[in-house]
């Protein structure tokens, strides 16, 4: 296996994919997109980027309907397939969307120094408090219980700045922005601590001109080592990020529209998804309970009596779409991991999807290095791997 592309030998490609060692034990991600922005239970790159270069041609377009921070999208449109990720948090499809952007890294970082030197003279000309133009923070914003009173002074300029930019510029700051909030913020401990009924220990200085120089720096090199892997940033192919119900946005799309799919549909009472980035969710001013009520399996909702039924019914309805728009004879691969504490979802979600219409073909183990581990409990993963007859 070539950077995601088959070698020869093999005919059948699940021949191919049963011989891989899916631990990935020692390496890290290949993609440098992938640790900008905090995301919780992310993929490995080299998971989505074996199976579309062993299951897709150049041109199939790939869905991925819980695409998170947006992996398998990104390995798709580096492999040259144009895809699409659905993801129900307005975080998810920011991260995707600022990492996906058909422009080469030279152009970006042409772009942003120009606005890095403006925001660093404008912090020189505020000087006070009193005298900051763009002192402004928006009232969903837990200024003084997450922030260090300087750190929150530095949030507000940037914020200030970045509200009078548009287009793909402000996007691209947004996205910068969000990026170093967990970092800025006063929780030191774990990002699990960041909720509504913890406090932060102490206030610690962060310096969040200094963070975001680093966020722009770091974007800049994702995108020219993405240059460099691809040759050249023309011929880019197309890809989308929708934000919602994954069901609920695949019935926009025509039957049989996609070559495959590769997913990690959120783990049965793992993860809140969205609580988990509230720090954005507050300066962007999203609705926490409102966008919290539609994720799938969440962590919150584990204790509700039928909250094992709806999380296997949440899925059966997007499984459904995803079988309609699957081209006959194209794969849909699974990656499901399974709390040692929570009920076993891997044969009750095989059934799912068996019955949404999928055939099962492989089903593969791997062992998640502890160091990798979102969650203590999680140690082993599935793969799993359906054609549509
Ligand atoms: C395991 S994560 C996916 C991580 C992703 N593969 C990555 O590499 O970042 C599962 C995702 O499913 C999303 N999700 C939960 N319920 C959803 C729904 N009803 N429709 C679409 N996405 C949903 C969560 O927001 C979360 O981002």
């Amino acid at each position: 296996m070539e950077n995601g592309h088959p070698t020869t030998r093999y005919s059948d490609p699940l021949e191919r994919l049963r011989e891989l060692d899916w631990d990935y034990a020692g390496d890290q991600s290949d993609s440098r997109f992938s640790s900008l922005h905090f995301y919780p239970g992310r993929l490995i790159s080299q998971i989505p980027a074996a199976l579309i270069g062993s299951l897709s041609k150049t041109g199939d377009w790939v869905l991925d309907p819980y695409c998170g921070s947006g992996t398998t999208v990104l390995e798709a449109q580096r492999l040259g397939r144009p895809a699409v990720g659905i993801d129900v948090n307005p975080v998810a499809t920011l991260i995707g969307r600022a990492k996906s952007l058909p422009v080469s890294g030279s152009r970006l970082r042409e772009v942003l120094s120009v606005h890095l030197q403006r925001i660093l003279s404008e912090r020189l000309s505020s000087g006070s408090r009193q005298s900051a133009r763009c002192y402004r923070i928006p009232e969903s914003v837990q200024g003084t219980k997450w922030y260090h009173p300087e750190t929150l002074f530095e949030l507000s300029l940037l914020w200030g700045y970045i509200e009078s930019c548009s287009g793909i510029v402000k996007h691209v700051l947004e996205f910068c922005f969000s990026s170093i909030l967990v970092s800025a913020c006063n929780e030191t401990r774990h990002w699990g601590y960041i909720c509504d009924n913890t406090q932060p220990l102490s206030t610690r200085y962060q310096s969040a001109y200094a963070l975001f120089e680093v966020a722009i720096e770091e974007l800049c090199n994702a995108y020219e080592e993405r240059d460099r892997r691809l040759k050249t940033a023309q011929n880019l192919p197309r890809v989308k990020f929708e934000c919602g119900d994954a069901a609920h946005k695949l019935r926009e799309y025509p039957a049989e529209q996609f070559g495959l799919v590769v997913c990690s549909p959120p783990y049965f009472g793992v993860i809140d998804y969205v609580k988990a980035q509230r720090l954005t969710m507050e300066w962007f001013g999203h609705d926490l309970q409102g966008f919290r009520q539609l994720e799938t399996g969440a962590r919150s909702k584990r204790h509700r009596l039928k909250a094992f039924d709806e999380y296997i019914s949440d899925v059966r309805t997007v499984f459904v779409e995803v079988t309609r728009t699957l081209r006959s004879g194209a794969y849909c691969c699974v990656i499901l991991g399974q709390s040692t504490k929570r009920r076993e979802t891997v044969p009750e979600l095989v059934k799912t999807l068996t019955d949404a219409g999928l055939e099962m073909k492989l089903q593969l183990g791997r062992h998640v290095a502890v160091r990798r581990r979102q969650q203590p409990h999680i140690g082993d993963e599935t793969l799993l791997i359906f054609k549509k007859p």
